[in-house]
């Protein structure tokens, strides 16, 4: 009979110059523990994935950068230091938002009015809550439009930032043709009674055709209204629609002839929209993946199949236990521990090859 419990057993296992009665009891209970350890290890492989493995050679360019309102955490949005900023961190494209001003000046706002973004509140007190576009240009020139930043921001550009006002849709044009960036924008309606409120599509054109150095073709026009009249008015426009689309038919689904996803501004987003071919992506943070190299989860096939090789270098190291428990003593003990030293190094050499 066998009077042993594990935790002496394993003493056996580690001193091995005291004599352990109980051998074939501790060789069977050294087996089960080293073969559960092993079937442990055995299936890491297989849980093992990447949602990015590609034959090597094939992983496409890295997606265009769009900036989304400039650079929004360097630089006070839908400003022309936010897309300064964007063009410096490497943008390729330029994300805005339009609204035409009471006298048809199109200009740069996001929100319907002007409270977050602008000093408002100390220019006109009882005008807070006023649409953006019931202000006339003369108007919204007296604002401040960069401010506002200081108090959610760290930026270094203090002086630069506090100094920005609110932007025309000419001058936005303009930056975009010097830095021969493209741009896309979202066009809002204004609201009812407005006196562009039925022209306020082809305003926007005129601008771009008339009052701007930017040719057409950099402009990716969004806006769905009237698509009819706007290719009539300008032909060399790049229509371009957006619509939501869930991420899964992206990786699976046929690909559209060009794919812009918005807004991506972490790193692994945009590494799957890396690894997915999407052509380019609106991003919050153009500065912080301009730099990347490579996909953060990028596996080419030959790297995926070794770690499944994993596997054959763990059935020999279950061959090899089994021979060395057959002797006993301290020789046996001492095989043992070599092999685990060996059977470390096995892996981490597959890992970093
Ligand atoms: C806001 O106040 C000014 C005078 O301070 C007044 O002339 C103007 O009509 C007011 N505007 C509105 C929309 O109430
Ligand atoms: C731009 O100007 C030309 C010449 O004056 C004019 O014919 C055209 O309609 C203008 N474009 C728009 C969109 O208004």
């Amino acid at each position: 009979m066998c009077k042993y419990q594990h935790f002496q057993v394993l003493k056996c296992l580690f001193k091995p110059q005291q004599h352990c009665v109980c051998a074939s009891g501790r060789r069977g209970l050294i087996l089960g523990l080293y073969l559960s350890t092993l079937s442990a290890l055995y299936l890491v492989p297989l849980g093992l994935y990447s949602p990015c493995i590609k034959e090597d050679g094939t992983l496409g360019p890295a997606p265009a950068l769009i900036g989304h309102r400039g650079a929004p955490m360097l630089a006070p949005e839908n400003t022309l230091m936010a897309f300064e900023k964007a063009v410096e961190a490497g943008s390729g494209g330029l994300e805005t938002d339009v609204t035409i001003s009471l006298d048809g000046v199109p200009f740069l706002m996001h929100d319907q009015t002007l409270r977050r973004t602008t000093n408002v509140q100390q220019v006109f007190p009882n005008r807070t809550d006023s649409p953006a576009a019931m202000f006339t240009w003369t108007e919204l020139e007296e604002l401040n439009a960069g401010a506002w930043f200081l108090s959610v921001s760290t930026t270094y550009d203090r002086l630069q930032a506090e100094k920005q006002t609110v932007c025309s849709l000419q001058a936005f044009l303009h930056l975009a043709a010097r830095r021969d960036k493209q741009v896309i924008f979202d066009l809002y309606r204004p609201p009812r009674g407005h006196p562009y409120r039925d022209t306020w599509i082809q305003r926007t054109l005129e601008v771009i055709q008339n009052e701007s150095s930017i040719h057409s073709s950099q402009v990716l026009w969004l806006p769905s209204e009237l698509r009819a009249l706007v290719q009539d008015l300008d032909p060399e426009l790049q229509q371009v629609s957006g619509s939501r689309l869930p991420l899964e038919e992206l990786q699976n689904g046929p690909a559209p002839s060009s794919t812009n996803l918005y807004v991506v501004s972490q790193p692994w987003l945009f590494s799957l929209a890396w690894c997915c071919g999407v052509q380019s992506v609106t991003s919050n943070a153009p500065q912080l993946l301009s730099g990347m190299s490579s996909p953060l989860f990028l596996m080419v096939t030959a790297e995926y199949a070794q770690v499944h090789a994993l596997k054959y270098t763990q059935v020999h190291a279950l061959k090899y236990t089994r021979s060395s428990t057959r002797t006993q003593g301290p020789r046996s003990s001492t095989s043992y521990q070599v092999h685990v030293l060996k059977e470390t190094k096995v892996v981490n050499q597959v890992f970093s090859s």
